[in-house]
């Protein structure tokens, strides 16, 4: 961004960041070349290059100052890339694009957001809100691409974000916003224009709880970078994913706060996600997750309950977890680890508003629910991680020692682990296991409580202190 384009046409002098067997401004086909003095005459385009002279500066990416989001995509946007960015209404993408734009104008960086979903003196009041609203950050109002695309001609932005791609409309087109072959051709022109004029593209999408993601996934081949904003409304906690990124490697992962002064990098997601933890309570297993190169921990509930008589048996629900993974991992429980879930009810969650497909989570899930239905607690110190094959076997997973380093950095001593564990951290115990029934040996042992005898029956429990004071 701000840097001077790669690649010129020779027949209509349309600049680009990168090659391209075709131009995109003109169509006229090998006429695109190196630019820039020193260049000398334009070679055929359909000669190679040897790779050695490539400029790699072309590629590298401008950091945006939210050090999160950089994190994320290996440094920052790219000069002449398209980047979509999509996630659940309200979950804070305006919010964040918006950071975003502030940052690089605050770097000197045009910046043009073109909000057709809100007018701007909405946006002025959220970047108040944001803190900065600097002079180089421009707005543009409206949904017609032909105006969007005169605007980025007209004021030649290094980063144009358009939110959201679903309310922008080529009125060539006879096709609502929103609609497939819209959402697909304004995304075309857009990277067009990406490619021609080195300007970094964000494109924002929308896409429901229902998993209709119809709109937006289906530019995921449109477009370089592809990132989701999750987290739940309810939590204060957002995480950026990458889902695919031509520039770096992905399964990084951006961690944010929602605050009353918009998203905040978060240093310490355990002090989030750990907070209100109640370690004294069955069903409760804390876990050092690793989303790319970092370690989160997290804490794993469960809550086993007696199925409904004549309910046709035992529902087997997650939040935030694989929910076919914990029903397999229930079968594996029962058959190789002897806790009887037939005609138990599972609920499983995540806690903190967040996912995970990790396999690691196997070990602490089937503690959580044999915590549950025995009513022992897991201890308050220890963590544990872990995949459990069918064979209930506990099998070894990446990045122990970071996960193990964290655990212990955050003020846990004792880890139940797969066998092959290498040591940990001075002063964690490592509590090493090849079976899932090794492992629940691990729960302190008192007499196992059958889930009846957990439930209390609702007429023994003692009132409420606020009713027996009021009497
Ligand atoms: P928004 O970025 O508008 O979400 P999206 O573009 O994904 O639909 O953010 C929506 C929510 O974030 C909204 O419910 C209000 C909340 N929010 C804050 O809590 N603090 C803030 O500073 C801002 C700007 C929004
Ligand atoms: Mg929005």
């Amino acid at each position: 961004m701000g840097r001077t384009p790669g690649f010129v046409c020779g027949d209509c002098g349309a600049a680009s960041a990168r090659w391209s067997g075709r131009c995109g401004g003109c169509g006229a086909w090998n006429s695109v070349a190196p630019a820039g003095p020193g260049a000398g005459p334009a070679p055929p385009a359909s000669v190679p290059v040897p790779l050695s002279s490539v400029d790699p500066a072309g590629a590298s990416p401008c950091p945006t100052g939210v050090d999160e989001f950089d994190r994320v995509l290996s440094g920052g946007l790219c000069p002449g890339s398209v980047t979509l960015l999509f996630g659940e209404p309200g979950v804070g993408k305006s919010t964040l694009v918006l950071a975003v734009l502030s940052g690089l104008a605050g770097r000197g960086e045009r910046a043009l957001l073109v909000s057709a979903e809100e007018s701007p003196s909405q946006v002025r009041a959220r970047a108040a809100r944001l803190g900065a609203v600097p002079d180089h950050l421009l707005v543009l109002a409206g949904s017609d691409l032909d105006a969007l695309e005169a605007a980025a001609e007209a004021c030649a932005p290094g980063v144009l974000v358009v939110d959201s791609v679903q309310t922008v409309a080529d009125p060539a087109l006879d096709a609502p916003a929103g609609s497939l072959s819209q959402v697909r051709r304004c995304a075309e022109r857009l990277a067009a224009r990406a490619r021609r004029c080195g300007v970094a593209v964000v494109l924002v999408g929308h896409v429901t709880k229902g998993g209709d993601l119809a709109g937006p996934r289906a530019l995921e081949h449109l477009v370089d970078t592809v990132l989701t904003v999750e987290g739940d409304r309810h939590h204060a906690l957002r995480a950026l994913r990458c889902l695919k990124h031509r520039f770096g490697p992905t399964g990084e992962l951006g961690l944010f706060e929602m605050t009353e002064q918009g998203l905040r990098g978060v240093d310490d997601p355990g002090r989030l996600l750990l907070g209100d933890r109640r370690p004294e309570v069955p069903g409760s297993a804390v876990t050092p997750l690793l989303e790319g190169r970092r370690p989160l921990l997290a804490e794993v509930q469960a809550l086993t309950v007696r199925a409904a008589p004549g309910s046709g048996g035992g529902r087997r629900n997650a939040q935030g977890l694989d929910a076919r993974r914990l029903g397999v991992l229930m079968a594996v429980l029962e058959r190789r680890g002897g806790v009887v879930l037939s005609g138990v009810e599972v609920f499983a969650s995540l806690a903190g508003g967040i996912r995970t497909a990790e396999p690691s989570t196997d070990l602490p899930l089937a503690l959580a629910v044999a915590s549950s239905v025995t009513g022992r607690a897991v201890p308050g110190d220890l963590v544990s991680f872990g995949e459990v094959g069918l064979a209930g076997e506990v099998r070894q997973v990446v990045g122990s020692e970071r996960r193990l380093a964290e655990a212990g950095r955050m003020g846990f001593r004792r880890a139940l682990v797969p066998a092959a564990t290498p040591e940990g951290p001075a002063g964690m115990a490592l509590v090493r296991v090849s079976s899932l029934r090794e492992a629940l040996t691990a729960l302190p042992h008192r007499p196992a409580a059958a889930l009846a005898d957990t439930a209390v029956p609702l007429a023994t429990m003692p009132p409420w202190p606020n009713r027996s004071a009021s009497r």
